[in-house]
């Protein structure tokens, strides 16, 4: 027999990450009732691993370029409207303690859990209902009202639903495409979904240096317009580390990855080096720059032989442009296995700016990574959630 709650909410909210508990105590703090409800045995299982444990919650420096998605405009309204200090501000409130590591990234000092516990806290003090290890079955629509079947077999209803259910990265950690899929029930578009802030694999013969595999080394990586300065690391599948992370967002199949090896160097480094050590190779030269493993992997490369004295300046000046521009044609990515975050998604089209309710279906409403808005790595994605969930809750 099916049972029936007979409690009706004000909204229902689909997903206990960040966006969701986000909407869902901003909504109830208003007086509203709100039922949020995950598959998952734990709220906030992505926040609980974010950060290396300690959960890089937003960033000092949020702007709306800083983030991808067809229509660029799209995350200014909610990210200026709620900003990183408002999070930084409730977070000091709940007596959380942080720091900043580098580029503007806020972590907690102690662990990620506080984040979560903060978000369960504000929750459950404006009595919002937060149901665990729950499937969806069935949702549909009429009248004004979502009637939502849960597996457990309890039935709700709701004037107001809200899809929080994030993107399929990291599907061992209960990571689904459920968002895309109601949302195209609902006759939303989606923007095609790809693995975004994830390593590059290499094609065998691409991978440019058996020996440097392990190692992390400063460089500039491009992907067209796109320019991120920080570490590269190599890996036995590619190339991966914050520098690349940044760029595979921007990146499509068939576009080429250049690094800058030489990252902060003058133009002219490699015939200064030669002015001063006219005796040493190559090898030696590169090393004075980066680690000598991969100093002996590119000098190898660009075969120049014997000491730099003997070599002319215009032929150090061509490796040095080499070296700045190093091209690599990934095969692929390690795809959503590995993916931090999902570019594309719900079409921000079908969407108002403002409180991130469905055009066409009033009284749905689609938050976080579910929709086509990606940030940079370092804070940005856990933003976007903050403040695209603040908006909803705003209405809801
Ligand atoms: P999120 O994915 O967090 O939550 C969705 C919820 O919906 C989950 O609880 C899930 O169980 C539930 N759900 C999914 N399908 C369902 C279904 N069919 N039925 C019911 N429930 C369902 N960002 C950042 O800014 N700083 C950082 O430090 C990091 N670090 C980081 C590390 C790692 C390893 C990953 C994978 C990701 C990050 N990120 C990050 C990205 C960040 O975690 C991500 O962008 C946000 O968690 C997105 O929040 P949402 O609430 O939108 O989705």
């Amino acid at each position: 027999m099916v049972k029936v709650d007979v409690t009706a909410y004000d909204a229902i909210v689909f997903g206990a990450g960040g966006a969701g508990l986000m909407a869902a105590a901003v909504a109830g703090e208003r007086g509203r009732k709100v039922l949020v409800v995950d598959h998952a045995d734990k709220a906030g299982k992505k926040i609980l691993i974010s950060g290396g444990g300690r959960c890089n919650f937003t960033n000092l420096d949020i702007a709306p370029d800083r983030f991808l998605s067809e229509n660029r405009h799209f995350a200014k309204s909610a990210l200026r409207r709620y900003t990183q200090h408002d999070f930084i501000a409730l977070v000091d409130r709940t007596g959380i303690a942080w720091h900043e590591k580098t580029l503007g990234q806020l972590f907690c000092d102690g662990s990620a859990r506080q984040i979560v516990d903060m978000l369960l806290d504000e929750c459950a003090r404006a009595g919002v209902v937060v149901q665990l290890g729950s499937g969806i079955r069935d949702v549909s629509h009429s009248d004004g009202r979502f009637e939502v079947l849960l597996e457990s077999g309890l039935r709700t209803v709701a004037p107001s639903l809200v899809i929080a259910t994030g993107g399929p990265s990291i599907p061992k950690m209960g990571a689904t495409g459920f968002a895309y899929d109601l949302a195209r029930q609902f006759g939303l578009k989606i923007v095609p979904p790809r693995p975004a802030l994830v390593p590059f694999t290499l094609a065998e013969a691409g991978v440019l240096f058996g020996g440097v595999t392990g190692l992390a080394t400063d460089v500039i990586a491009r992907c067209g317009e796109a320019a991120f300065k920080e570490a590269c690391l190599f890996t036995h599948k590619g190339l991966s580390g914050p520098a690349i992370l940044q760029v595979s967002s921007y990146w499509r199949p068939g576009d080429w990855i250049t690094l800058d090896f030489a990252p902060a160097h003058p133009s002219d480094w490699l015939v200064t080096i030669k002015t001063k050590h006219p005796r040493i190779g190559l090898r030696a030269a590169l090393s004075q720059i980066m680690p000598d493993r991969l100093a002996h992997g590119l000098s190898d490369r660009l075969g120049l032989e014997g000491s730099l004295a003997n070599v002319p300046d215009k032929t150090l000046r061509e490796a040095q442009a080499q070296l700045s521009s190093w091209r690599f044609m990934p095969s692929g990515t390690e795809g959503y296995a590995k993916a931090e975050v999902t570019a594309g998604g719900i079409d921000t089209a079908e969407l108002s700016s403002r409180t991130m309710e469905a055009k066409s279906v009033p009284g749905l409403y689609c938050i976080g990574e579910a929709v086509d808005v990606t940030g940079w790595l370092g804070g940005y994605n856990f933003q976007w959630a903050w403040s695209s969930g603040w908006a909803a809750g705003q209405v809801i």
